[in-house]
């Protein structure tokens, strides 16, 4: 079974992932670190977030296990992920990567924008997790205040916005709900709430 979780930034579908990948026993793999790690080192090494060439190479020699998943969580590398994560040579290196891990014979639970659409279009089970912008940047505010980056609830509301934007304004792979997904609006929900109601998406496509 493939479960493809898509949805914007701080909806909360990290968490559904992780709750269903454990509650189902399937591995669980993140795609959003994928582009931030790409973003993480082109910040490091000084890349220009432009030039298309020199990121798709870094992201086709890119070995997740070689970052610290803390390191990828910070805001700036948000924000250079959604940069780099719109250049198709970028999204492109990173594929195959996807593609293997949703193809793993027991099946997976891949989370990130366009599971559903591009990379598991053959998916079982597609759940597109959403929140209002005003919810989706408290959680985010919550978030990066306790691991102690000084920002104001108003900048995060806007960074979450410009991203909305441009994840689903790009021409690649844009961040769009697919057809067959079903819709879980978590913004009055809790987090268990939220799992909750997936549990319930996935025991009826199942
Ligand atoms: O989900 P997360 O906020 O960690 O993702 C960081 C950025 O990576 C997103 O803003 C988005 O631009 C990009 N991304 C993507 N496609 C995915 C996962 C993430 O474009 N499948």
């Amino acid at each position: 079974m493939i479960i493809a979780i898509d949805g914007p930034a701080a909806s909360g579908k990290g968490t559904v992932a992780r709750a269903l990948a454990a509650r189902f026993g399937l591995p669980h793999l993140d795609t959003g670190l994928l582009y931030r790690a790409v973003g993480f080192a082109a910040l490091t090494r000084g890349l220009d977030l432009e030039d298309a060439a020199a990121l798709a190479a870094l992201a086709a020699g890119l070995d997740l296990a070689a970052f610290d998943p803390e390191a990828l969580k910070s805001g700036p590398v948000g924000e250079a992920a959604s940069r780099v994560a719109a250049l198709p040579q970028v999204r492109a290196a990173l594929l195959k990567l996807q593609r293997d891990f949703a193809a793993r014979p027991g099946g997976a639970v891949l989370d990130g924008r366009d599971i559903g659409t591009v990379i598991a279009p053959q998916a079982e089970v597609k759940i597109f997790v959403t929140a209002s912008p005003e919810a989706r940047a408290a959680r985010r505010y919550r978030e990066l205040s306790q691991r102690g980056e000084a920002v104001s609830e108003t900048s995060v509301l806007e960074d979450i916005r410009r991203r909305d934007a441009r994840d689903s304004g790009r021409a690649s792979a844009p961040l769009v709900k697919a057809l067959d997904a079903v819709e879980l609006d978590n913004t009055a929900l809790s987090a268990a709430e939220s799992v909750a109601r997936a549990l319930e998406i996935v025991a009826a496509r199942i």
